[in-house]
């Protein structure tokens, strides 16, 4: 049974990780994906594996700085699905570790434009759109939103923003039926610690998978199924929470 049919979802940053994880677990599920993210050929490419599976999808560019791209970002799905049940807002970026005093103004005022403002900028559009019907809100923050992050104070104070928010926005929005939940992922093997311009060196994973129960990285996978959970109403009591899923890094 999918858990998803008859939903549309929004998910940002769906061109490369966990939101191309989630974006493709999401339509498995049933639901039609609006594929959102700055990187059009990496979304396309999203938009035709979730079409050849048979689902519906479209991609969206989406710079979610701009409250504008925002705006049009719901106004398009609703044009095109006529509806909003879900949305993972899920962009994000990372820098190379520094120590506070070393991150300057243009690395902070960067990680707190795309981490937080564009997870303010989207939900402040999707909230106007599922007010009337209900709806369920991803917001990816990370366990660096929840504990100290040796290196990284202004993803840090990013993320520890992006779970405030979400908390806020819980309280005001249960009574219409909008459950806004927080997505914690620990380590996970994507671009973003992976690739070429990551700022991770191999140190930084051995210790990172040292320090995890389970000892090793997560996977893009994993963090989908959690993401797919706080989507489906099998999570229906849920809202305001933080949810871990860290490998026991946390614990
Ligand atoms: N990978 C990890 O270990 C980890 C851990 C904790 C939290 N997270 C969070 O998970 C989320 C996804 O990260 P990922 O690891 O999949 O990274 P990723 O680099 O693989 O994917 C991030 C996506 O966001 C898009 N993006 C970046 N800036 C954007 C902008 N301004 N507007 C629209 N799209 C933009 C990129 O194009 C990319 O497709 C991020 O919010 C990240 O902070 C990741």
């Amino acid at each position: 049974m999918t858990v998803l049919q008859g939903k549309v979802a929004i998910v940002t940053g769906a061109a490369s990780g966990i939101g191309r994880a989630t974006a493709l677990l999401f339509a498995r599920q049933g639901a039609k994906v609006v594929v959102a993210d700055m990187n059009e050929s990496a979304g396309l490419e999203v938009v035709r594996l979730i079409e050849q599976e048979g689902a519906q999808a479209f991609f969206q560019m989406l710079d979610v700085r701009s409250e504008e791209n925002c705006a049009a970002l719901v106004d398009s799905t609703l044009q095109r699905y006529g509806q909003l049940d879900i949305a993972l807002n899920n962009a994000g970026v990372f820098a190379a570790p520094t120590l506070t005093e070393d991150q300057g103004l243009a690395l902070w005022q960067r990680m707190l434009d795309v981490n937080l403002t564009g997870v303010f900028n989207c939900m402040v559009h999707e909230l106007r759109a599922m007010k009337a019907r209900g709806g369920s809100i991803i917001n990816t923050a990370s366990v660096a939103g929840i504990s100290g992050t040796y290196g990284a104070a202004a993803y840090c104070a990013s993320k520890h923003g992006v779970i405030g928010l979400t908390r806020s926005a819980a309280l005001e929005y249960g009574k219409y039926g909008v459950r806004i939940n927080a997505l914690c992922p620990g380590l996970i093997e994507t671009p973003m610690t992976a690739g070429p311009d990551s700022g991770f060196n191999e140190k930084m994973i051995n210790a990172g998978v040292k320090s995890s129960a389970l000892r090793r990285q997560g996977t893009p996978e994993e963090m989908a199924e959690m993401a797919l959970w706080l989507a489906s109403d099998r999570s229906c009591y849920a809202t305001g929470g933080q949810f871990v899923v860290d490998g026991g890094v946390s614990a």
